[in-house]
Formats: C-alpha cells, structure tokens, sequence
C-alpha cells in the first residue's frame, strides 16, 4: 500500500522540490496551500515534472483548525511534512504578532489533528538559524542553540520545542524528525520550479540573478570585513533538490521504524563553506557572465560564519549532499532565465 505524505507549504520553494522527490520515491503526496506567499507556478510546474496531472491539491488555512480537520478526515495520512510559515526576518522584526500567531498556530493545529488521529509522523523544517552565532563551527547537532534573533528565528525554536514535548506526552505516537536547514539554494534541473521571491529579494541567489537578468541594478555585498579570509560571511549553500531529497530519507526512516529516539534532529547541509565572494565568483564562472556588485555595510543580524557538519544525517539516514556548487549555480540561473522567458 503506497503511504501518504501531506506537505503542508506544498506549494512553495521548498516544498514544490520535496513533492517531486516525494512522488517520484513512490509516496502518495497531498499538497496544501493557501498561496499566501506563492502563486500556483511551484504546483504546476510539480505536475508537469511528475506527470501527476491529478495531484491532489487542497487550499487549507493551517491556522484555521476546522480547515485542519477535513483535511484529515479526508485523506489516510501517514505523514505530514510542515512547511506552511512565513519567512522573512525582517518582516518578523516589524510584525512579531503575525508571524507568531501564524507559524506557531499553523503547527500547533497539524499537532492536534495528528494527536486526534492517534499519531502521526510529523517532519518539521526547522533552520541553522536556531543555532545564532555559533562558538565553533562547523556545528553539529549538539552543538547548543542560542536565542533568536529575529520572531522568524524565534518560531523555530519554539516549534522545535513544541514538537519535541508533543512527542513525549504523545508516549511515541507521534514522531518527529527536525531538519535544521542550512542555506537551501538552486532550482529543479528540468527549470519549471525554483524560488520565486515576492518583491526585492533578502536571500543571496536570489538577488544574483535578479542582478544578472537585469531586474535589479547591483548585488549589494553585506560586509567584507568578517574575521573570515576574504571578509565575507561563510554560509552553507545546499542545493534545492538535494535538500528535498533529505524528506524523503527522513519519511523513509520513519515509516520503516528505523528511528532510534522518537524525536530527532538533523542538520541538513554539505558540510563546505563558501564565502559570499566565492559564491558570486563561481556564478558568474559557471554561467560566464560579469555581475554587477560593490561591498555594502553590513547587514544588522548577520552572524559571521556558520555551516553543518552533516555526519549524522550521512551516517544515520544515509543522505549525503551530491550535487555541485557548479550544477546548483547553473540551475539557478536556468531557472531565473524560464522566469524571464529566455
Ligand atoms: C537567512 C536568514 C535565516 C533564514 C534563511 C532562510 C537572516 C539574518 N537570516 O539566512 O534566518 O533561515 O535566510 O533562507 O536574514 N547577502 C549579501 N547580499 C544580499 C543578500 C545576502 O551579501 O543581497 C549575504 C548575507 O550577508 C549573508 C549571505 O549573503 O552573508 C547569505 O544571506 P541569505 O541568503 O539572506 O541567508 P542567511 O542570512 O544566511
């Protein structure tokens, strides 16, 4: 009997590559949405990959916990991955109330419904954010979180928590796995779905190829003057599809009651720095192109250097990152050129 995968956010960045790479391991997907913060191109385009014209689609206000309940009612769900959150910092520093009330209701309703079921496995995409500046990198698993700096940052804590109680009170019913996010980047090989950021851009690849399309003027290089050799941040630039395909491993192992405590974590990156300055160089290598940038101040929040020590995922879960800066870079571009029509 094929297992159900409800993917809450199905719809966006991430979870538009996670559904392909769901599908195409042979789970039956559910995609939820409210297009908040996305229009259909990621469900489409998800589709078209697949070759799932019947798709199942549901347009569900996770906050509205009626919504919630039909949707289990309706569907045999084995899993939920939840992705549904609003996710822009600076946003979440000028609107505490709406990200709070919005993320963290949002999870707590998929909690309830998968309690009511009697249990459920419930995969939370959680953020490296959650670990600050760290004091060592590269950072492990253990390595301690630190406050949030932003209500966005914030909410991951506070979800990682919730779940992690949840699971225990549930006495092992319901199961959780927390994927610590690193810097997830790029675009689908075949370029029907990648980022599509409303507005300007606060993400770094993003804001290259608007650049390198034309769409705006110049990169702005948030500091170079970091403690790092060259002066810009290092971040942990993980491709799209090989970060989606760390779901299906997680759903996998919980499915196949391959996990060792009934709350995990792990960190999902390459384990490779890159500093801002490399990244943009390597763009414009691979794609051959001259981009427009100058060095900016620095961005308020920023932490300096941070990256994963992916060992864990590696060993337990048997994911491993596999695709190139190279590839990644490429699709990006691709993909910003499909947008483009050219
Ligand atoms: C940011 C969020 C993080 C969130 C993640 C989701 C902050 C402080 N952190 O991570 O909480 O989980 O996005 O994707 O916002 N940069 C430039 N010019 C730009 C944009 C970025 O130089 O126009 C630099 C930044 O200073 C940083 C690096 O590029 O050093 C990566 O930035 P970004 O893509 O925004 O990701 P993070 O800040 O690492």
């Amino acid at each position: 009997m094929k297992k159900t995968v409800l993917v809450s956010g199905g719809a966006g960045f991430i979870g538009s590559h996670v559904t392909v790479e769901l599908i195409e391991a042979g789970y039956d997907v559910v995609v939820a949405d409210n297009f908040s913060n996305c229009d259909r191109t990621g469900y489409e385009g998800v589709k078209k990959i697949t070759g799932r014209d019947d798709l199942p689609l549901e347009i569900v206000d996770f906050c509205d916990m009626a919504q919630v309940k039909a949707l289990f009612a309706k569907y045999p769900i084995d899993a939920v991955i939840h992705f549904a959150a609003y996710k822009a910092v600076g946003e979440s520093v000028a609107k505490p109330v709406m990200y709070y009330k919005n993320n963290l209701m949002s999870f707590l309703n998929v909690l309830e419904a998968a309690q009511d079921k009697g249990g459920c496995n419930v995969l939370f995409s959680s953020s490296a954010t959650v670990y600050g500046e760290p004091e060592a990198v590269p950072v492990t698993e253990k390595t301690p979180r630190q406050p949030a700096t932003s209500p966005y940052g914030n909410t991951k804590t506070m979800c990682e928590d919730i779940l992690r109680d949840t699971v225990k009170a549930s006495g092992g019913a319901v199961k959780g796995i927390l994927l610590r996010y690193f810097n997830p980047i790029g675009a689908h090989p075949s370029a029907l779905i990648g980022e599509l950021p409303r507005g300007v851009p606060n993400n770094l690849v993003p804001y290259i190829t608007q650049t390198a399309i034309g769409k705006r003027e110049c990169l702005s290089i948030f500091g170079n003057d970091y403690p790092t050799p060259d002066g810009t941040c290092l971040r942990d630039y993980i491709d799209i599809v090989d970060l989606a395909k760390a779901h299906v491993f997680a759903v996998t192992r919980m499915m196949d009651g391959k996990m060792k405590e009934n709350c995990e974590v792990f960190n999902i990156g390459t384990g490779r720095p890159l500093s801002v300055l490399e990244l943009v160089t390597a763009f414009e290598k691979v794609n051959n192109l001259k981009l427009n940038y100058r060095f900016a101040p620095r961005r308020a929040g920023d932490v300096t250097a941070i990256w994963a020590d992916p060992t864990l995922a590696n060993t337990e879960m048997g994911w491993k990152a596999t695709r190139s800066i190279e590839e990644t870079l490429k699709a990006a571009w691709a993909w910003e050129k499909h947008l483009a029509g050219k």
